[in-house]
C-alpha cells in the first residue's frame, strides 16, 4: 500500500497524475464505487476544518466506510506506540488518514507496518496534501503548472515546504519565497527545493525582504500562526507585519491563494482574501477533490 508522508513519497509521473486526477475530480468526473469495499480511518490530533471534512467527505464519495478518531481516542494517549498502534489498525483498516502535527517520525512509525496505508495530513515538517490541493488549484485556473510563477509570503511553515518540494519539480517552474528573517524555509526543504528547481529548469529562491518583489502569476500567503505551534518571541508580529499581502503586494499577478484559515488584517487584507483575485475558497474545495485523488490512489 503506497503512503503519502512527503511529497518526496511520489515520483513525477504520480505527482502529476495526482494533480490530473484531482484537476478532473474538481471538473465533475465521479468514482462512486472506487473504494467500496475499503474502511479508511480519518485521525485528527489536531483542529482542521478543511483537511478533515475533506478526507471524510472524499472516502464516503468514494463509496469507503470510515472511522474517525480525535485527539483524545487512542490508546497512545497512555502511552502505546505508533508501532504498535499502527500494527493493530493495519489489521482492520485500508488507510489511516492522520494530523499529528508532530514529528515526520511518528509518521515513518505509522506506515513501517507496510500493510495500511498512511496519509500525512500534515505534520510539524510537512502538509503535502496541501500542496497536491494547491497545485491541483494551479492546474485548473492555468491549465498547466509547468512555467507558472509563484510568489509565497510569509512563515516558512509545513504549507511552504511541501509547495516548494512538489513545484520545483515542475518545468520552468517559478518560487520566489519572502519570509521574516528567522521564519524561514527549513533548509533541508529550501535546498531540496532549489536543486529540483535547476534540474527542471526553473528557479526557487528565498528572501527575507519584500524588496523588489518579482513579476508572477500567483501570490500565496498563510496564516501566521501555523497549526500546532507558537512563537517564543513575544514581538514577533513586528517582524511578521511587513509581510501582511496587500494589493501594493499582489501587484499583477491574477490570482491570490491562500491555505486558510486566514486572519484578515494579518497576513492579508480583507481586500485582497475576498478580492476579485482571490481563489482561496475554490482551492479550500479542491482540497476535496485532490483528497479523493490520493485515496483513490493509495486505497485502490
Ligand atoms: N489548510 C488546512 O490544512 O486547513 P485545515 O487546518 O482546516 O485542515
Amino acid at each position: 500500500m503506497p503512503s503519502l508522508l512527503t511529497i518526496d513519497d511520489l515520483d513525477d509521473e504520480t505527482l502529476r497524475h495526482l494533480v490530473r486526477r484531482g484537476a478532473a475530480f474538481s471538473a465533475g468526473a465521479s468514482a462512486p464505487d472506487a473504494l467500496a469495499d475499503k474502511l479508511i480511518g480519518i485521525y485528527f490530533r489536531k483542529t482542521s476544518t478543511r483537511t478533515r471534512t475533506a478526507f471524510t467527505a472524499g472516502a464516503v464519495r468514494l463509496g469507503a466506510k470510515i472511522i474517525t478518531y480525535g485527539p483524545n481516542d487512542l490508546q497512545e494517549n497512555t502511552g502505546e506506540t505508533a508501532e504498535d498502534t499502527a500494527a493493530v489498525l493495519s489489521g482492520m483498516l485500508d488507510v489511516l488518514v492522520a494530523r499529528t502535527a508532530g514529528p515526520q517520525a511518528e509518521l515513518e512509525a505509522y506506515a513501517a507496518q507496510g500493510r495500511m496505508a498512511v496519509v500525512n495530513a500534515m505534520s510539524a515538517d510537512e502538509h503535502p496534501t496541501q500542496a497536491l490541493t494547491d497545485l491541483t488549484t494551479l492546474h485548473r485556473r492555468f491549465g498547466d503548472v509547468d512555467g507558472l510563477r509563484v510568489l509565497y509570503v510569509g512563515e516558512g511553515n509545513n504549507t511552504a515546504s511541501a509547495l516548494a518540494l512538489a513545484l520545483s519539480r515542475f518545468r520552468g517552474a517559478e518560487l520566489h519565497l519572502r519570509t521574516p528573517y528567522g521564519y524561514g524555509l527549513h533548509p533541508r526543504f529550501l535546498h531540496a527545493a532549489e536543486l529540483r528547481a535547476k534540474h527542471a529548469g526553473g528557479t526557487v529562491v528565498e528572501r527575507h525582504d519584500m524588496r523588489d518583489l518579482p513579476g508572477v502569476d500567483v501570490v500565496y500567503t498563510s496564516r501566521w500562526q501555523t497549526t500546532g505551534t507558537s512563537k517564543p518571541d513575544p514581538d514577533w508580529r513586528t517582524t511578521f507585519a511587513p509581510f501582511q499581502v496587500t494589493e501594493a503586494v499582489l501587484g499583477d499577478a491574477a490570482v491570490f491563494m491562500h491555505d486558510l484559515p486566514a486572519h484578515r488584517g494579518e497576513e492579508v487584507t480583507a481586500e485582497v482574501l475576498d478580492g476579485a483575485r482571490s481563489i482561496a475558497f475554490a482551492q479550500a474545495e479542491n482540497k476535496y477533490h485532490s483528497a479523493r485523488a490520493v485515496l483513490e490512489w493509495c486505497a485502490a
